[in-house]
């Protein structure tokens, strides 16, 4: 999809990869409604894109589905159109094993993960498919096709979004929409502090980890450049494109390795 001139949703621009992808999208002549719970990210957003800039911002939980579902109206009265949806937002678990996870816990993940990527996606694409040319793409992650423990809650949410990416990919093959999945390896951002994680010095997983981390203007551009091929998938980072050689041609010795790196964090 060529972006300049079209509408773009994208969640979780009040930080992060999201926030990067909103300016870059600016950049290159798209108009974008940005879509966070985190007023105070959505107003530095629209600072960091200054003043004139083609932004909307919507201050909204993704969970909230009746909000989600009057957000089309919202974007399209205040720019006229919407093109394209771009699912970023997301939070990652406590770290800590399945059997010491309470309930709220995986629910609040699962949530967000799962069921706020589904209610874009049921909110918008009636509005994409109306359209010339639509376009629909989601967040997932290298946790959800390799096992990171401590973050088994969070790696099936972001597997449930894999096949559901790819499910919507399958099913709009003969429309005007497109799909793409996007599978980020570890970014530098401050997801763990943005999903309310507290987690002591040494199990923060920015100061406490051994991988090479790419950058969030290389996460945005990856996704900008998978979104003008109109990819049916993209990989951010040597970490995620290895990690889906590995979980593929050897997943026990994978899935050994990933144990190797996090049982230190894990206790
Ligand atoms: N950072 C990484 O290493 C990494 C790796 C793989 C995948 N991802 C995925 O990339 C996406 C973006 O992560 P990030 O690192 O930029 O995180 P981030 O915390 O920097 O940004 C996420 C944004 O989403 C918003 N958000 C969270 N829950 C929301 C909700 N319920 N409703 C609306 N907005 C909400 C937050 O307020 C925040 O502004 C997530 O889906 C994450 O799972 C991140």
């Amino acid at each position: 999809m060529d972006i300049a001139g079209k509408v773009f949703v994208v969640t979780g621009g009040g930080n992060g990869i999201a926030r990067e992808l909103v300016l870059q999208l600016l950049a290159k002549g798209a108009t974008v409604a940005a879509v966070d719970l985190n007023a105070d990210g959505l107003k530095e957003t629209a600072k960091l894109a200054g003043k004139g800039a083609k932004l909307s911002t919507h201050t909204l939980n993704i969970t909230d589905r009746a909000k989600v579902m009057a957000l089309p109206k919202a974007v399209i009265t205040k720019h006229g159109q919407v093109d394209a949806l771009v699912n970023v937002a997301g939070i990652i678990q406590p770290f800590v094993r399945v059997n010491d996870l309470e309930f709220d816990a995986i629910e609040r993940v699962i949530n967000v993960n799962l069921y706020g990527t589904i209610n874009t996606v049921k909110a918008f694409l009636p509005e994409l498919l109306k359209r010339p040319e639509g376009y629909i793409a989601n967040v997932s992650s290298m946790g959800g096709y390799a096992p990171v423990p401590g973050q088994t809650i969070y790696g099936a949410t972001k597997a449930a979004v894999k096949l559901l990416t790819e499910g919507l990919h399958s099913e709009l093959m003969d429309t005007n929409v497109h799909v793409t999945a996007i599978y980020p390896g570890a970014i530098e951002t401050n997801i763990a502090q943005n999903s309310g994680m507290a987690m002591p010095a040494d199990m923060d997983v920015h100061e406490g980890n051994k991988f090479k981390m790419t950058s969030v203007n290389v996460a945005a551009s990856t996704i900008i450049g998978a979104i003008e091929k109109n990819s049916y998938k993209v990989f951010i980072g040597s970490d995620a494109k290895t990690m889906d050689k590995l979980t593929r041609l050897m997943p026990e010795k994978a899935a050994a390795l990933i144990y190797k790196q996090m049982k230190a964090l894990l206790g």
